[in-house]
């Protein structure tokens, strides 16, 4: 049994692997295909202990198109608000779904989760990591410039974002140039670059982490931002924008500095004025976020696919 807490578990041919499925479920979709078996009988329950757009949407509409039972809590309806340990609510739990896909505060519950559930566990974003974002992310750039290799990403913003983490771990094992421009202060964890040595030597990736933002864009092919201040960070707020505002935000006078054909990417939700300026995000041709907010559907089905489908026929 695998879970899913970050893609540090993951081989690069298994990433390759799930870029390929989504693909190939977006063409499908496209074709008018919505209906699958894969996971017929089964059933996923999500929870959520922050607010949702993209990844409650697409992982519920993954599950019942691939045949299954999507079932959604917010942590208020469940008792784990009263008190109840996240190591019994998981031991529960995965006596009744053949999958729990978690939002949390903190990572560390996954984890416990991991431990005590009999089934797999997914990611689907901590105060760490956002892995079902960087499978999209990945999916979308393959899809938009034909190539992993030879690719310059430019993340400018907060070098401890999860969003970024889980960026940095998939850059890793696919041998992305990827340059961090961010506050010295706001740095990548040194810890999880020590742990992505061998991935980075292996696959020939660069990671690089920098301040000058227009170090990090020049000859880039991919600009990507994320929030500056993220879910739970909220009493940071002053002291975040203070200090990312005005170095760091992604607006026209900085992309001049990437590749003509740079696409610009974000997660979203985005905050306009703050990390990305509106000619950039809505106004510019090279925007590919709702493109990329799609994906998290197709993606969604190919690691739901993986890690519960397989077995139940080849795609
Ligand atoms: N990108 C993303 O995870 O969006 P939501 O917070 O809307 O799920
Ligand atoms: N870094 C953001 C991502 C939202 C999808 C947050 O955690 O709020």
């Amino acid at each position: 049994m695998k879970h899913l807490l970050n893609w540090l578990e993951y081989s690069s041919e298994e990433l390759k692997r799930m870029i390929e499925l989504a693909q190939k479920f977006k063409e499908e979709r496209r074709r008018g295909r919505r209906v699958y078996t894969f996971l017929e009988g089964k059933s996923v329950v999500l929870i959520f202990e922050k607010p949702s757009t993209r990844t409650k949407a697409s992982l519920m509409i993954a599950v019942k198109e691939l045949g299954g039972f999507p079932c959604s809590f917010t942590r208020d309806e469940l008792q784990l608000s009263r008190g109840e340990p996240v190591k019994d609510t998981a031991r529960v739990l995965s006596r009744y779904f053949d999958s729990i896909i978690a939002r949390v505060y903190r990572h560390e519950d996954l984890e416990i989760m991991a431990k005590y559930s009999l089934v797999p566990i997914v990611n689907a974003l901590s105060d760490k990591f956002h892995p079902l974002q960087a499978l999209a992310d990945i999916q979308t750039i393959v899809e938009k410039k034909g190539r992993l290799k030879e690719l310059k990403i430019a993340f400018i913003g907060d070098g401890t974002d999860n969003v970024l983490n889980s960026l940095i771990i998939v850059s890793a094992k696919l041998g992305i140039h990827l340059s961090v421009a961010c506050p010295k202060q706001y740095s990548p964890s040194p810890q999880l670059l020590k742990l992505l040595k061998e991935d980075i030597s292996m696959s020939g990736a660069c990671i690089e982490v920098v301040q000058d933002p227009v170090k990090a864009v020049k000859e880039a092919d991919v600009i990507y931002t994320d929030v500056f201040v993220s879910m739970g960070q909220e009493q940071e707020r002053e002291k975040r924008l203070s200090v990312f505002l005005p170095k760091y935000q992604v607006n026209e006078k900085l992309t001049e500095y990437a590749k003509d054909d740079y696409i610009f990417m974000h997660c979203l939700p985005a905050h306009r004025g703050e990390e990305v300026t509106n000619a950039v995000i809505e106004d510019s041709k090279h925007s590919v976020v709702f493109d990329q907010a799609e994906n998290r559907l197709h993606s969604a089905k190919a690691v739901l696919y993986y890690l519960l489908g397989e077995k139940h026929g080849d795609f």
